[in-house]
């Protein structure tokens, strides 16, 4: 068979065979309604998170026979080589990954940046996707291909003033680049998603804490409004999907239109006034 009918039907046919996808930071936000979705499509899927009590509590709420749950700090590769092998030994065949794993940051002076605290952030949203690409991504091109995401943000296309998070982002989004050039061939596609300002539990704790302006956001934003976590899902849902069979390292923006108008302010938004 060419690679051409291959790639165009290798989802499809995975997840009829019952193949999973592993998911990081699966217990939060993003990560679990992106966990939830893919089992509601079909998708065996192994959900991932540091956090073993919110792991539990997220497998208690699911209740899937489809869902293996496995505690996973993904700035340890020795841990992600560990989750990897238990995989393989149980011969679970893995058809995606997604990277949703992320540490947010609050906004502060850069003179004022906490060198580890700074690190760490790096350790998890970007050295810990290196290594589950690394080590899951080795599994989906043995398994014959797939599809990996990875969980950007706007700061992938737009400096915010994160010192230590935007650049991570910047750095995740050219990782997608870079891996979807060179698994290609293999029939792994990698995409990213770049949420804008997404309701999770998380960030809703930022808005009642005061760090987040939800007014200012709203008047950004295109469609005058944050997103929600399951329209976050819906585009995983697709990357990982035969629909997507031609879509490699790309960046979707799912961001209520926030990177089309967020500046448009400075002009007194007369257009969006009239
Ligand atoms: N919420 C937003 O507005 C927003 C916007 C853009 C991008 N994002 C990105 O989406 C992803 C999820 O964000 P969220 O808002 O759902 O946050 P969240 O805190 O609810 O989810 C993150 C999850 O990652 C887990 N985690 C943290 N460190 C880990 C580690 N070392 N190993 C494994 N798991 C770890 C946490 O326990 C948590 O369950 C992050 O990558 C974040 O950067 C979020």
């Amino acid at each position: 068979m060419s690679n051409f009918k291959r790639d165009r039907h290798i989802m499809s046919q995975k997840r009829e065979a019952g193949a999973a996808v592993v998911v990081t930071g699966a217990a939060g936000g993003i990560g679990g309604g992106i966990a939830k979705r893919l089992l509601a499509d079909g998708w065996s899927v192994v959900a991932t998170d540091i956090d073993s009590d919110k792991l539990a509590q997220f497998a208690a709420e699911v209740q899937d026979k489809r869902l293996i749950t496995a505690r996973l700090d993904v700035a340890r590769s020795e841990d992600v080589r560990a989750v990897a092998a238990s995989l393989q030994e149980r011969e679970v065949s893995i058809a995606g990954l997604v990277n949703g794993a992320g540490l947010l940051q609050d906004v502060g002076p850069f003179m004022a940046m906490d060198e580890t605290a700074q690190r760490r952030i790096w350790d998890v949203n970007y050295f810990g996707a290196v290594a589950c690409t690394r080590e899951f991504g080795a599994l989906i091109i043995a398994g014959g291909g797939g599809s990996i995401v990875n969980i950007t943000s706007i700061n992938e296309l737009r400096v915010l003033p994160l010192h230590a998070y935007g650049p991570t982002k910047v750095a995740l989004g050219s990782l997608t680049t870079l891996t979807a050039g060179e698994f290609g061939a293999a029939g792994v596609r990698v995409n990213s998603i770049a949420p804008g300002f997404t309701l999770t539990p998380i960030l809703r704790d930022k808005i009642a804490a005061g760090k987040r302006d939800v007014g200012a956001i709203e008047h950004a934003t295109a469609m005058g409004r944050l997103v929600e976590i399951e329209e976050i899902a819906s585009v995983a849902s697709f990357l990982m999907s035969d629909d997507a069979s031609a879509v490699s390292g790309s960046s979707i923006p799912v961001d209520a239109g926030w990177l089309a108008t967020s500046y448009w302010m400075n002009f007194g938004d007369l257009l969006r006034s009239s």
